[in-house]
């Protein structure tokens, strides 16, 4: 098995997940997202590179295209949706692309598309928050579509016995990490992380994806991973919840906690930005 970490290798030849790093994940999305990393690549490179791979580029104009984007004349070509979406938003089309095709059929089931959508709501609010820190918007859009990505690998991985722990557990959102440890020797931050490092994804998600559930210290500089933290549980308390019996942070202490709070700015009405992510999120059905 290839791994970023040759000291874990031979740990992870023996980890449970060990066989399902071994699963493909979308190589074109990876050399997307790596080639998009790069602000000075143009924007012709980044069309040929998706456009070399038909169904990848169909699924990415059908997302460029949807509710999610909205656009008032659909792009009809790849070049006309990278030129009108940026590169950087293509990095989270083109991973929100590559983990819907590897969730696969998966995803038909009720557990898995609800945490399927707990991501996606997490990155709505994330790039709506990101501009009141020092945080990338676009970044924070991927990193938190990505954010759970162990615990989606470990519903796949051991579908019965994790759906049955997210089934009857109730607490916190990290509050079922023990558990998950006591379960699978790993929790689903570890997991995670893992398959960041062993698909050789951009290194800037593994902090994302291992370290979501830190709380941040208010004395603390914003980081993508506390950002992260609050977008989701913002996402547990609107109506996205990881799983089904998470208890949510009461939403006045959640709003202490926002990063425009703290700047001292007026706050953007949270209820604006909770009916827009829910109506993008009704857009999410095709997604
Ligand atoms: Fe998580
Ligand atoms: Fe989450």
């Amino acid at each position: 098995m290839m791994h970023a970490h040759a000291v874990d290798s031979e740990r992870n030849t023996q980890a449970p997940w060990a066989h399902f790093s071994l699963c493909p994940f979308s190589q074109i999305a990876i050399r997307v997202m790596k080639l998009v990393n790069n602000e000075e690549t143009p924007f012709a490179q980044v069309s040929s590179l998706i456009s070399s791979d038909p169904a990848f580029s169909a699924e990415v104009l059908r997302i460029a295209n949807s509710l999610w984007y909205a656009p008032r004349v659909p792009a009809v070509s790849i070049a006309q949706a990278v030129s009108r979406l940026g590169a950087k938003n293509l990095q989270g089309i083109a991973l929100t692309v590559a983990m819907r095709s590897f969730l696969g059929d998966a995803l038909s089931r009720p557990v898995m598309r609800d945490m399927w959508k707990h991501n996606l709501a997490c990155g709505l609010i994330a790039e709506t928050l990101a501009p009141q820190t020092d945080l990338d918007k676009d970044l924070a859009f991927t990193g938190a579509v990505l954010h759970d990505l162990g615990r989606l690998a470990l519903a796949v991985l051991e579908p019965k016995e994790y759906v049955f722990l997210l089934g009857k557990h109730k607490g916190t959102s990290s509050s079922i990490l023990p558990l998950e440890r006591e379960a699978f020797g790993y929790d689903h931050c570890e997991v995670g992380a893992e398959l960041v490092a062993s698909w050789n994804l951009p290194v800037a998600f593994e902090s994302i994806v291992a370290q979501h559930h830190h709380p941040r210290q208010k004395s603390d500089e914003w980081d993508m991973a506390a950002l992260i933290n609050v977008s989701c549980r913002l996402a547990d308390s609107i109506g996205f919840p990881s799983f089904h019996g998470v208890e949510v942070t009461p939403y006045p202490e959640l709003l202490e906690e926002l990063p425009v709070i703290e700047s001292g700015n007026p706050y953007p009405e949270i209820e604006s930005i909770t009916a827009e992510v829910r109506t993008k999120m009704e857009g999410v059905e095709s997604i």
